[in-house]
C-alpha cells in the first residue's frame, strides 16, 4: 500500500474518503461522514478565480474545522498562473492538509472554459496547471481525474501519468469520461491498470453503493484508497459499513428509522448552524431530507411535505407525525444517547457495530 501524501491518525489500511461534492460535502456533512468512518475529507470543488477575487461566497466553501482534518481544499481552472495563486493563498489562509485540483467537472458552465474534465482535452494544459500549483504551495498537491474527456482521447493511465510527472502526490480516478457523465458503470479495470503503474496512492473512485462495494474494489483494483459520492447520499453511516467490509467483519445493517431520523436531525441543526441565514439553510437541505427517507414505506408522501418545510421545527414535526403515522418508535435495546463527532445519535454511534439491521429499504 503506498502512503498518502498527508498525516492520518490512525494510519488505516484502505483509508476512505468522502468525496468532493459541490452542494453536498459541505462541513457539517463531512464533519458527520467523518463521525462515521471516513478518514480523509474534501471540499467541493472551489473556482480558483472566484478565490483570487476574494469573492464571499467562496470563502464559505472553504471553512472547515480542526476536526475535519486531514482535510484537501479541491480548486479548479484552466488558467496555470491563477491556479497558482488560488493554492498561494488557501495555503496561507486556510491552511488545509493538501490541495486537490480538479479535472473531473463534466458541467457545461466549467467545461466551456477548459475547467474540470475540460482540461482533458490537453494534457499539456494539465502538467502546466499541476506543476504551478505544485511551485506555488508547500503542501502536498493531488489531482481528481476521469478517464478522458470523451472515448476517443480515452487514457486514464497517460493523464495519471501527466499528473504524477509534474508532481502530484496522489491522483484518484473516477473512471468515466467527460462524455460519460454518470452513464454506465465506472471501469474499475481502468483504477486498476493506474494504480498498477503509478508509484503514489492511486484512489479508487465511481460506483461503492454498499459497504461490500468498497471490498469488491479493493480485491479488484489494489487501489490505495476508496473515494465515495453518491453512495453516502442520506446514508453516512456508509463508511463504518465499507470499513467493516474492508476490515472482513460483518457489515452491519443500515439504521432503523427512528435512527435515521436521528441523524438526520442532527444533521439538519450543524447545518443551520453553520449558514448564516437559517431560512437558506434550510431550504438548501431539503435534498438531503430527500435522499434520508429514500425506501421508506410512504416516502413519496413524506418527501411532498418535507419539500415545503420552513425551519427546523417543522423538519422535527413532520418527521415526528410520521413516526407517530407508522408507530415506529423504537430506538433499539440500546437505549442510550451517544456523541459521535459532534453528532448525538440515539443509541448507536458511539458503538457504531449497534447499528441495527432493520430494513430501511436502501
Ligand atoms: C452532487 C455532486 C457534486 C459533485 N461535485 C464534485 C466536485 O465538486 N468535485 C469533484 O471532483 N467531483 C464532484 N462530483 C463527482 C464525485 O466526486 C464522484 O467523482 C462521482 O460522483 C463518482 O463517485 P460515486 O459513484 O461514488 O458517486 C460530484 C458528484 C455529485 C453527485
Amino acid at each position: 500500500m503506498k502512503p498518502l501524501p498527508f498525516k492520518l491518525p490512525g494510519r488505516p489500511v484502505t483509508p476512505l474518503f468522502l468525496a468532493p461534492q459541490a452542494g453536498v460535502s459541505e462541513s457539517p456533512f463531512r464533519r458527520l461522514c467523518r463521525s462515521f468512518g471516513a478518514d480523509v475529507v474534501l471540499t467541493e470543488f472551489v473556482s480558483a478565480e472566484g478565490i483570487v477575487r476574494g469573492s464571499g461566497r467562496t470563502a464559505d466553501y472553504l471553512r472547515f474545522d480542526d476536526e475535519e482534518r486531514p482535510i484537501g481544499i479541491q480548486i479548479f481552472g484552466a488558467d496555470p498562473g491563477t491556479m497558482a495563486e488560488a493554492a498561494a493563498l488557501v495555503t496561507e489562509v486556510y491552511e488545509p492538509d493538501f490541495v486537490d485540483i480538479n479535472f473531473g467537472c463534466p458541467v457545461k458552465k466549467v467545461v466551456k472554459r477548459n475547467g474540470g474534465s475540460g482540461c482533458l482535452r490537453d494534457l499539456g494544459l494539465v502538467s502546466r496547471i499541476v506543476r504551478a500549483v505544485v511551485a506555488a504551495t508547500p503542501l502536498p498537491v493531488t489531482a481528481k481525474i476521469r478517464s478522458g474527456f470523451d472515448e476517443a482521447g480515452r487514457d486514464p493511465v497517460a493523464i495519471g501519468r501527466a499528473c504524477r510527472d509534474a508532481g502530484a502526490r496522489m491522483v484518484t480516478l473516477h473512471p468515466r469520461t467527460r462524455a460519460d457523465m454518470y452513464s454506465g458503470r465506472a471501469r474499475w479495470d481502468e483504477i486498476a491498470a493506474l494504480a498498477g503503474v503509478l508509484d503514489v496512492p492511486v484512489i479508487g473512485n465511481g460506483d461503492v453503493r454498499r459497504g461490500e462495494d468498497a471490498h469488491r474494489m479493493r480485491e479488484r483494483t489494489g487501489c490505495d484508497g476508496i473515494m465515495i459520492a453518491r453512495g453516502s447520499h442520506g446514508a453516512p453511516w456508509l463508511f463504518h459499513q465499507a470499513r467493516a467490509a474492508l476490515d472482513g467483519s460483518p457489515v452491519p445493517g443500515d439504521p432503523d428509522v427512528p435512527t435515521r431520523f436521528e441523524i438526520c436531525i442532527r444533521h439538519a441543526e450543524n447545518a443551520v448552524a453553520f449558514e448564516h441565514d437559517a431560512d437558506k439553510a434550510v431550504r438548501e437541505f431539503r435534498k438531503h431530507l430527500g435522499w434520508y427517507t429514500k425506501g421508506l414505506p410512504e416516502g413519496r408522501r413524506l418527501r411532498q411535505r418535507l419539500f415545503q418545510v420552513r425551519d427546523l421545527h417543522e423538519v422535527r414535526e413532520v418527521l415526528g407525525r410520521y413516526m407517530d403515522s407508522t408507530g415506529d418508535h423504537s430506538t433499539g435495546d440500546q437505549g442510550c444517547s451517544t456523541l459521535a463527532g459532534g453528532f448525538i445519535v440515539t443509541g448507536s454511534c458511539a458503538n457504531p457495530d449497534s447499528l441495527r439491521g432493520a430494513p430501511a429499504g436502501r
